[in-house]
């Protein structure tokens, strides 16, 4: 005999390294939405929502050629147009190109802008790893004083810290095209002398981008990295002091950082002080960076404008809604009808229908099921559905003119005019409310 199953197609699943968001999970979206929000108007940013989709050449002049997300990780595609296009990795450099594009340079400097949205990265998935994860992102474009980069990273602190859990600064200068020259020629004469030594994937960075071998988190790398000279003390005079001038904001603002001289960033177009967010006060993890971001003062210049110095960060929102769970930070609960209504018999049905129309319009959240035909499967619904009153149109109160008001809890009954039905709903609501 023929399987059941026989014929039947084959459910469509997530594509590897995609999420679904679902309604369990709405809140800690909303709320990081709504934090975003909070932070963005009290610090002056305007929100700028740009195509998930851009000419490919944008990201690859931008990141860079011999980084990790434009050699590997870059969801790259050719329409039907026969144009080269891609999903924005990251979101810096199609603020610019819009920032560009839309003569922001004419505005009042400096420009603030924050952003919240999917970027698309073909990485290998893993936990707190995906290939579309959301960003939220800051950035403060035509200005070039440390006491920015400060805020900025004010700004990231404070972000966390606001949902309810600590993070430590990672920060570092990664100087500028003047001085890092000189730091890079160094450093690969240092790791030349140890490159055997180096994991495969650091030997091939030492002959694309040295500096990135200090990004490296393989096991055998780590203390040959250790013993690596250091950017700091490569820098010149004018690198020297922006960085000392930030060190000391961060100081007067007391914000917890530590330097992290490896903190080079995996996108190229940084200089100056570059910074992670890490989560946890003081050791945190590479893998799972809450954030990321630092000084651009070449890009605008770059992508075909004036030079213009510029400096933001973006957050990880996966990462740090995880972080929120894992503070067990209270966040309010998706909302909850108040009331149910429920009906029986046709006419009821459609008083009802009209009836949920007028209670919603008069602020009250209501449940209903007003396919269901049975008043038992409709009151279990209610009671599951956790209200308070339930107001019930039956076949009687159709013909007396009235409604019913069933209180959940003890199962008393009450009849009542059915015009009175809202006061009475917002009465009864009230009541409650203020008792509690
Ligand atoms: P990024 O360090 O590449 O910087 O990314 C920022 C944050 O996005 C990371 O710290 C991490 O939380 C999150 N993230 C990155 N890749 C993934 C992934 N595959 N899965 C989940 N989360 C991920 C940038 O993108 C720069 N545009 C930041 C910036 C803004 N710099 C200046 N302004």
């Amino acid at each position: 005999m023929a399987k059941k199953t026989e014929g039947k197609k084959k459910p469509f699943q997530l594509i590897k390294g995609m999420k679904d968001i679902l309604p369990a999970d709405a809140r800690y979206w909303h709320y990081v939405n709504e934090l975003t929000e909070k932070f963005a108007n009290t610090y002056g940013f305007g929100k700028i929502e740009t195509p998930i989709v851009e000419n490919i050449d944008l990201f690859v002049r931008s990141i860079g050629q011999a980084t990790d997300i434009v050699e590997k990780e870059m969801y790259a595609f050719t329409d039907q147009g026969g144009d080269r296009l891609g999903l924005r990795p990251e979101n810096t450099a199609s603020v610019i190109r819009a920032y560009l594009e839309h003569g922001m340079q004419t505005l009042p400097q400096p420009v603030k802008l924050f952003y919240f949205g999917p970027m698309f990265r073909h990485d290998k998935p893993q936990a707190g790893r995906y290939r579309q994860f959301f960003q939220v992102g800051f950035e403060v474009i035509g200005e070039a004083e440390p006491i920015v980069d400060a805020q900025i990273i004010l700004i990231a602190y404070k972000f966390c810290q606001a949902a309810g859990f600590n993070c430590t600064i990672q920060v570092n200068s990664i100087g500028c095209p003047d001085c890092r020259p000189n730091y890079e020629s160094e450093l690969k004469d240092y790791f030349k002398r140890v490159k055997n030594k180096l994991s495969e994937i650091s030997q091939i960075r030492f002959i694309k981008n040295v500096l990135r071998i200090l990004d490296s988190k393989e096991e055998q790398d780590l203390p040959l990295i250790a013993g690596a000279p250091q950017q700091i003390d490569f820098l010149c005079e004018d690198c020297k002091n922006h960085f000392i001038q930030v060190l000391e904001y961060l100081d007067e603002l007391e914000i917890p950082y530590a330097l992290n001289p490896n903190i080079v960033r995996g996108l190229d177009y940084y200089n100056r002080t570059t910074f992670e967010i890490w989560a946890g006060e003081e050791e945190g993890s590479r893998q799972s960076a809450l954030g990321g971001g630092g000084r651009y003062d070449g890009l605008v210049e770059l992508l075909g404008g004036q030079a213009t110095p510029a400096v933001g960060f973006a957050l990880g929102v996966e990462r740090f809604i995880n972080q929120i769970k894992e503070a067990d930070h209270k966040v309010p609960e998706n909302p909850k009808p108040e009331i149910f209504l429920a009906q029986l018999g046709m006419e009821a049905r459609k008083k009802a229908l009209k009836l949920f129309e007028e209670l919603t319009k008069a602020g009250i959240r209501v449940a209903e099921n007003l396919s269901k035909a049975g008043l038992k499967s409709q009151l279990e619904m209610a009671d599951r559905s956790g209200v308070q009153f339930t107001l019930i149109i039956g076949q009687k109160e159709i013909v007396d003119g009235t409604i019913m008001i069933r209180d959940m809890e003890n199962g008393i009954q009450e009849v009542v005019d059915f015009e009175k039905a809202i006061i009475e709903a917002k009465k009864r609501l009230a009541k409650n409310i203020v008792s509690e």
